[in-house]
């Protein structure tokens, strides 16, 4: 068809350059009032719940009745939203924040499908939450609950047959059980996905990263890629470790390595056991710091302290000072669980404040939990000059991974030494390091895959390239990518999937993923152009940054956070780094001196590398 060029240019100027719609401005401008209001309602209720616990029953309504009221608003403002579009009315900021307008979700579903929907989800979660199992050998005792009974018992127990038996229930209860609800999810999954104007269900799996399905795991895959050989070092020790505790007849040679015996091995790299629970840590004879001994020996040992001391790292870094009422109003959570006791910022969107709540606990991971606290804090505050519907992060979880940045920045013996917390010059050479470097590992290099592969599972299903329950392509992506296989072969007759999601099953994991990655990268570009971190020099190594006091980097900090989600995270980044993604080279600068290690040992060890 012929266009006339006067018409095409038309177009093309409504395009780059349409004014701002007046109109448009007036209900982006309501919008954003009434989310504020609501926002902040369900904030309070959320903070209500954080201080009364998690079975406080009138918390718990509190947040059932905002989430309600919010949906029935973002109903109401659906059909204007999607008009405001199709007439491709006002700028590009303007444009933006219609985007950002909250989409319905599974609400855009039919009342039948929508009902059996939210009946799936909470059934698989609660299943997966209260199923309890028999103890080992004991049938009539049935009372243990996965967290933390099975988990506890496990993770202490060298009886391989206890183990086992606990990997086999478990996966007979939470994954087989839940196979056909599973499969029925990921079905009106799809549906949500088309009618909230995905044609392709795995875009949509996506949408908070802004990024198209292939895009994403093009993105996944080179990250993937890129960690390979580190992790194959790392898998190759570790089933040599396996292989000294159980033996060769159970860790075979070339073989992936049993998943029930790795998972606790790694497992416990997520308390906090004795050093000598490791076979194989580098340097045995110098073991790991008891950092919250020496808090305590310093003084470090109220939380307050240990609040202004952090304060104090980020004013030196250029961040505002906080006020005193700050701390003054800061309420005290339960310490009844640890794994739920945790220092941390709230935001309101309406309301002109901050609030603080703390774990009264004085141990090692509250005090750099304080720094990951702070941090989104500090991101709050400066996001909070963009209106409602551009203040949160760019994705889910980045700002954990500035947070994480400067808690590990602060865990380096450098910064510690300086505190006074580790006063002997050990932990700064290379043997104390390993071991520092071994057990971070073990949490994160051994992570990535498994979140991968969750991802990976479950984007294949949605773009039809596997069924819902194909467990044998499961496992040929858990052997291929986690290095780790069944006890027994698995077959389509069993169904295991469901039994590793911890998060609600349409949860996605990449945002995780994603927010680990640029923890490090973070780290290696600000200690870079500090001059602490010079790539092959032996004395500048990244785990030793130390990023206190550097004034510089506050600013451009804080200008990347005052951006919240008006731009993509790619143009965030540009600002942060001075490049647009995410890479993986900051993890294998930070591990480099572990992966030379590994590489050494397994050549000495003679450890086979690999799997067939
Ligand atoms: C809404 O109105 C206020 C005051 O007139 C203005 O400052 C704000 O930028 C407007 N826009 C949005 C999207 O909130
Ligand atoms: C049930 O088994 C668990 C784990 O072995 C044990 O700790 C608990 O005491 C047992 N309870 C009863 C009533 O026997
Ligand atoms: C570290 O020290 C604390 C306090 O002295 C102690 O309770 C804890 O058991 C020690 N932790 C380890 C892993 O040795
Ligand atoms: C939050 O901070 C305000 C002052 O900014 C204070 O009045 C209020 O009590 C605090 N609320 C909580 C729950 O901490
Ligand atoms: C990402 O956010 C979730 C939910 O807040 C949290 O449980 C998880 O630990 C976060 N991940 C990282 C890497 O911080």
């Amino acid at each position: 068809m012929w266009i006339p060029a006067a018409v095409l240019l038309l177009v093309g100027l409504a395009r780059s350059e349409s004014p701002p719609d007046a109109t448009l401005e007036r209900f982006l401008n309501e919008t954003s009032q009434q989310l504020a209001v609501i926002y902040d309602q369900a904030v309070l209720a959320q903070l209500l719940n954080e201080l009364r616990g998690p079975n406080d029953l009138v918390a718990l309504l509190e947040i059932e009745v905002t989430d309600d009221k919010l949906m029935k608003y973002v109903r109401t403002l659906t059909t204007r939203k999607a008009k405001f579009k199709r007439l491709g009315l006002g700028d590009a900021r303007q444009r933006r924040l219609l985007d950002k307008i909250p989409q319905l979700g599974y609400e855009a579903l039919s009342g039948r499908d929508l009902k059996l929907v939210y009946a799936l989800a909470s059934s698989m979660s609660d299943n997966y939450h209260n199923v309890k199992l028999c103890a080992y050998k004991q049938p009539g005792n049935c009372t243990l609950r996965l967290i933390p009974e099975v988990q506890s018992i496990v993770q202490g127990s060298r009886d391989l047959e206890e183990i086992e038996y606990y990997w086999f229930e478990w996966r007979s209860r939470t994954g087989l059980a839940t196979r056909s609800q599973f499969v029925d999810f990921m079905d009106l999954y799809k549906k949500t996905a088309q009618l909230n104007g995905y044609p392709r269900a795995e875009d949509y799996w996506f949408r908070s990263l802004e990024l198209a399905g292939r895009e994403a795991m093009t993105l996944l895959d080179r990250i993937m890629h890129g960690l390979r050989p580190l992790f194959l070092q790392f898998h190759a020790h570790v089933r040599g470790s396996l292989r000294k505790m159980h033996g060769e007849h159970l860790v075979p040679r070339n073989r992936p390595y049993p998943q029930h015996l790795a998972e606790v091995f790694i497992g416990n790299a997520f308390r906090r056991v004795q050093a000598e629970w490791y076979v194989d840590l580098p340097s045995p004879e110098i073991g790991l710091a008891n950092i919250t001994q020496e808090l305590h020996r310093r003084g470090l040992s109220t939380t307050q302290r240990v609040f202004w001391n952090v304060a104090e790292y980020f004013r030196a870094l250029g961040f505002p000072q906080l006020e005193n009422s700050l701390w003054t109003y800061a309420q005290k959570v339960s310490s009844d669980d640890d794994d739920r006791c945790w220092h941390k910022a709230w935001r309101y969107y309406a309301l002109p404040r901050t609030n603080f709540t703390y774990c009264p606990l004085n141990d090692e991971e509250r005090f750099f939990n304080m720094f990951e606290a702070q941090s989104d804090l500090q991101y709050y505050r400066a996001a909070a000059v963009q209106p409602t519907l551009l203040q949160e992060e760019p994705f889910p979880n980045f700002s954990d991974a500035i947070g994480k940045c400067f808690s590990m920045a602060a865990s380096s013996p450098r910064f510690l030494r300086k505190l006074g917390i580790l006063r002997e010059n050990k932990w700064k050479e290379l043997p104390a390091r390993l071991n520092r470097l071994y057990i971070q590992g073990l949490r994160v290099v051994f992570l990535l895959p498994v979140f991968y592969v969750l991802d990976r599972y479950r984007v294949e299903v949605l773009a039809g390239h596997i069924k819902a329950d194909d467990n044998e392509a499961y496992w040929r992506f858990t052997e291929h990518y986690t290095g780790a296989a069944a006890p027994t072969k698995r077959t389509n007759e069993q169904f295991d999937v469901p039994a590793k999601l911890l998060m609600e099953v349409d949860d996605q994991y990449a945002s995780n993923f994603l927010s680990i990655v640029l923890q490090f990268q973070l780290l290696k570009h600000f200690c870079t152009k500090t001059g602490q971190f010079e790539m092959g020099n032996p004395r500048k190594p990244l785990d030793l940054c130390d990023l206190s006091d550097q004034r510089g980097i506050g600013e451009v900090l804080k200008q990347a956070m005052s951006l919240g989600s008006s731009v993509h995270y790619r143009e965030v980044l540009k600002v942060l780094l001075g490049e647009p993604e995410i890479s993986v080279d900051g993890l294998l600068a930070y591990f480099q001196p572990l992966h030379d290690w590994l590489q050494h040992q397994n050549q000495e060890n003679n450890l086979e590398v690999g799997w067939t």
